[in-house]
This record gives C-alpha cells, structure tokens and sequence, in this order.
C-alpha cells in the first residue's frame, strides 16, 4: 500500500504546532512554537493574544515541518487540523490555515477531536498498540476514562464532575507561588517533599467519575491558614492525593472491562508520580500492559493530531470546506 503523508496542525491553545506523520505513527517533522513566556506573565492564556500568535506563528511553522520532513507540499496526502475542543479563536486560525491548504492543494480534509489526538500519541510511540484498550485521558482541559473501541469509536466510561486535573495542578501551583504553567513546577517541587498533609478525596458511588474541586480547596485553604508552609510537602501530599482518585477509578475501570490494555494521554500524563503510579498497575493486574506517549508527546503537538487525521481517514471521515471550530467538541 501506499505510504500516506498527514500534515497535522495543532492551535487549540498555547502551541502553534504542525507536524508530517507517515501512516498514521511515523514522525517526519513535529515542529512546536510554544507561547509559554508570552503567557507566563499573566499567569495563564489569555485567549485573545494567543489566536494573534498563532497567526504570526502558522506559516512559519508549516515551512519548518515541512522542510525537517523533507517533503514538499505536493508530497502531503491528507490535511488534519485540530476543530476542537479549545479556545475558539486559536482554534480558528489553525483550522482556517488547514482549509486553505485543502482547496489550493486540492486535498482533503480531515478535521481531528484534539481529545482523539491525545490517545493517538500512543500509536507513535507504540507502534504495536491497536485498539481496544482503556484510555485514561487526564489534561488541562478534561479528565476522563474512555474505551477506546476502534479507531474511531469511543465510549465515555467516566468524566470530572468539576475541574481538570491539569487545572488544578495549575491552580495549586499558582496558590504556593510557582507560577504557570503548574503542572511541570509542582511535579518537580513534589520530588523533595513528603506527602504528609491529609487531603480529602472523592468518589462518586456506581461511578467513575471524578471530582478535583474538594482536593484543590482543601490546598488553597491549607495554604491560607498555615503559616511557614513546607510548599514541597503540600505538593507532594496534592499529587499523591490526585493520583490515589485517579487509579482508584481506573482499577475500578479496569475490574469492570477486563481489559488487558490500559494507556494515558494528555498533559498531565508527563507526571512523573503518575506515570509511576500507573506501571504499577501492571503489577496488580495479571496480564495488563501499560502504555504511556514519549514525553514529549504528552503536551499539545500536531503529530498525534496527524496520527489522529490518518485514521479517520481510512475511515472515510473526511470533512467539507464549512467545517467550523467548535470550543466544547466532546469525543
Ligand atoms: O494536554 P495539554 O498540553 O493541554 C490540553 O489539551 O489541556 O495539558 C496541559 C496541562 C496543564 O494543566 C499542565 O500544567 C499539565 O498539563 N502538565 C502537567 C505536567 N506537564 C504538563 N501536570 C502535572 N505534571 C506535569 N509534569
């Protein structure tokens, strides 16, 4: 068969991202311009100044990813863009740029759930991994366990009620004082401290959804009625406390599917004290594999996007030029 070259692009947030990916899990080229620093100030995205960098960012970083891929536009098969879920106006810009190319290349359109990219991280780094396999999504934006069925077919087993555990990660990081973004700070700070501070936790009954508002207060609340706070040891007491509400889900999740394969996606899957927490699993299930995407492939970038879009792909799920962005697209 033909080898198939997706050009995936990546603008839901903060990084202006495009990527070559062959057949859906070989990388050419997964550039990455991240706004961080410009955010960083402000202490979060801000949404306006993001899409505008995105606009200055996306030809330059379509130029890049092609000429690290070694490729021209002529050679590229299908165009993926990300349409959502994200921040509406940089959703637009990458999505907008990826329907352009489609018409002047004459090639189709592919739009890919930036959810779906996160799980696709996995089939780069695993070239082996096929579904079905238990999903455990856990980023800025959502928390979820999901059965990834085929593909292209996924059921929601399990969702926050609340925030996203990246979202608290950044919250509890801001509250100590580490800045943004916080996920990165806390893992790191958490390494020196012990987790001695009692946090409460939640579990919803005959169910495997999940809860992070109750943690998050209880931290903010630590923080404001004690005084020299060891910033290390709440740290390392919020991880312990998130990753305790999350495997106690999976295992539940794991009991009730049978599955045999567990994998993580999303930012937060670069946690060092998660990713532990998960390979144990392997020890407490006979026969269960554990997957995790290469660092660097945890965080937002166009090439799970690309492995997502090759996919839907071969399905025949390609896309019109009306294609719109929408904010809350849920798998
Ligand atoms: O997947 P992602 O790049 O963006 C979304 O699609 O949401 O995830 C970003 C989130 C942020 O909340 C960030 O603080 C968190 O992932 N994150 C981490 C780590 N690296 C990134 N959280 C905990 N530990 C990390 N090492």
């Amino acid at each position: 068969m033909k080898d198939i070259l997706v050009l995936g692009i990546e603008s839901s947030c903060d990084e202006t991202s495009v990527a070559v990916v062959k057949n859906g899990r070989d990388i050419l080229s997964n550039v990455i311009d991240t706004q961080i620093p410009i955010h960083e100030k402000y202490g979060g995205v801000v949404p306006e100044i993001a899409s505008r960098n995105h606009i200055e960012a996306i030809s330059r970083v379509t130029k890049k990813a092609l000429q690290e891929a070694k490729v021209s536009f002529g050679d590229i098969d299908v165009i993926s863009p990300t349409y959502g879920p994200g921040l509406v106006g940089a959703l637009l810009v990458g999505l907008s740029y990826g329907k352009a190319l489609s018409y002047a290349l004459n090639k189709p359109l592919v739009g890919v759930n930036h959810i779906e990219g996160h799980i696709a991280a996995n089939y780069i780094t695993y070239k082996e991994l096929e579904p079905p396999f238990l999903c455990v999504l856990i980023s800025g934006g959502n928390t979820q366990i999901i059965n990834v069925k085929n593909y292209t077919e996924f059921e929601m087993l399990g969702k926050t009620r609340d925030d996203a555990i990246g979202e608290a990660f950044d919250k509890v990081a801001r509250v100590v004082g580490l800045g943004y973004p916080g996920g990165p700070k806390v893992d790191k700070l958490a390494k020196e401290g012990k987790p001695n501070i009692k946090l409460p936790k939640t579990h919803f009954e005959n169910s495997l959804d999940f809860s992070f508002s109750g943690i998050k207060t209880a931290v903010i609340n630590y923080n404001h009625n004690n005084q020299n706070i060891n910033k290390a040891d709440l740290c390392a007491s919020f991880e312990k406390a998130v990753t305790e509400v999350l495997t106690e889900n999976v295992t539940e999740a794991i009991k009730q599917t049978g599955t045999k394969q567990v994998a993580i996606a999303g930012g937060v899957s670069a946690n060092q004290f998660i990713r532990k927490a998960f390979l144990d699993l392997e020890n407490k299930f006979n026969g269960l594999k554990v997957y995790m995407p290469d660092m660097k492939l945890c965080t937002d970038n166009a090439a799970m996007i690309a492995s997502a879009g090759y996919f839907n792909y071969l399905k025949g799920n390609t896309n019109e030029l009306d294609l719109n962005a929408v904010p809350n697209l849920k798998i």
